[in-house]
């Protein structure tokens, strides 16, 4: 099983996820992108020992003759964010439902041995019921949501009807190197990391009191490798997570305390379609998949925040 294929390959996840492949085993990794958020820069120092195929997952005649002879093929593309599937709806619902169709049709038709599908704990929704454990029924609270739950729903039914063997993971705020912090929609610890270095406030949406199970990239892309090779699993969906849950506030006080700085944070009103808390119940995923997280977030921001001073 050595030939792997990661879509969004050149993004975020998808870079850190083809570095964990390389560096258990893999000779070389395909990677599909259309670079509307991903960067051939990305990849930089495994550039030599990654086959690029610069396609847009929403035109399957582009991307169905690449799936070709792939053993698995691990679908990260996306455009993932809960604030811009709602300001910009269109492009969103095209990437994350109609392309996430378009590849696992193309998977199946050319016979691929299993997809791993990165789904998001958005699905879990705005029930108060924590940890949230993969039984639960799905409350999605925004079209991002929705879109990632269709993918999911779409992975298990190609395993049931289309014998594609297909894993989803349900990402949980997922953080780390190369996570871009220059657009309105970048992630927080992102935007934290770039506030935190240039000295000036960040804003948080609402009180700070929402809570998030912040998951170190490295963890997640292990995850994602073990998911890939756990056997038995098919048609199965695993949460990603750490099992650890911290508020914005506090996520905040840990930067300020490793850099040795007092910036307090500006607050503004709360987000739209934001879910107060969440954290992963990781039961399943380390009983089935063998995984078990190496990163705390102390440790994973240390590690994020020495990424972004030595990047500038
Ligand atoms: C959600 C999903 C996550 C998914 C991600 C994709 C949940 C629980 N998580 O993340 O699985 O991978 O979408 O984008 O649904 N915030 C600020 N200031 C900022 C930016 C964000 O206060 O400058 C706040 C947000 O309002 C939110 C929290 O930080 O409360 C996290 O936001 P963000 O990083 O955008 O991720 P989620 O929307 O939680």
């Amino acid at each position: 099983m050595n030939s792997y294929i990661v879509t969004g390959g050149a993004g975020f996840i998808g870079s850190s996820l083809v570095r964990a492949l390389l560096g258990r085993g893999a000779e070389r990794v395909t990677v599909i992108d259309n670079f509307f958020s991903g960067r051939e820069r990305n990849l930089d120092e495994v550039r030599d020992r990654v086959e690029l195929h610069r396609a847009d997952i929403r035109r399957y005649e582009e991307i169905a003759p690449l799936f070709r002879g792939a053993g698995v093929v691990f679908h990260l593309a996306a455009i993932p964010s809960v604030p811009r599937s709602i300001s910009e709806p269109v492009p969103s619902h095209q990437v994350n439902i109609d392309g996430t169709f378009n590849v696992l049709r193309a998977c199946a038709e050319a016979g691929v041995g299993r997809v791993v599908y990165a789904a998001s704990s958005s699905a879990y929704g705005g029930s108060d019921v924590l940890p949230k454990v993969e039984t639960m029924p799905p409350d999605p609270k925004s079209p991002y949501a929705v879109q990632k739950l269709a993918g999911e729903y779409y992975a298990h039914v190609f395993a049931s009807c289309f014998e594609l063997e297909t894993v989803s993971l349900r990402y949980f705020n997922v953080y780390g190197p190369r996570q871009d912090p220059s657009s309105p929609y970048s992630g927080v610890i992102s935007v934290f990391m770039k506030c935190l270095l240039d000295r000036v406030p960040p804003r948080i949406f609402g009180d700070g009191e929402q809570s998030r199970d912040f998951t170190y990239v490295e963890d997640v892309a292990a995850l994602t490798v073990k998911a890939a090779r756990a056997p038995g699993v098919s048609g199965r969906l695993y949460n990603g997570g750490s099992g650890g849950r911290y508020t914005l506030n506090q996520v905040w006080k840990i930067l300020q305390e490793i850099e040795g700085v007092e910036i307090p944070a500006r607050h503004g009103p709360p987000r739209a379609g934001d879910v107060r808390h969440s954290q992963a119940d990781t039961a399943a995923a380390a009983r089935d998949l063998g995984h078990a997280p190496s990163f705390n977030l102390e440790e994973g921001l240390r590690r994020t925040l020495t990424w972004y001073r030595e990047d500038r």
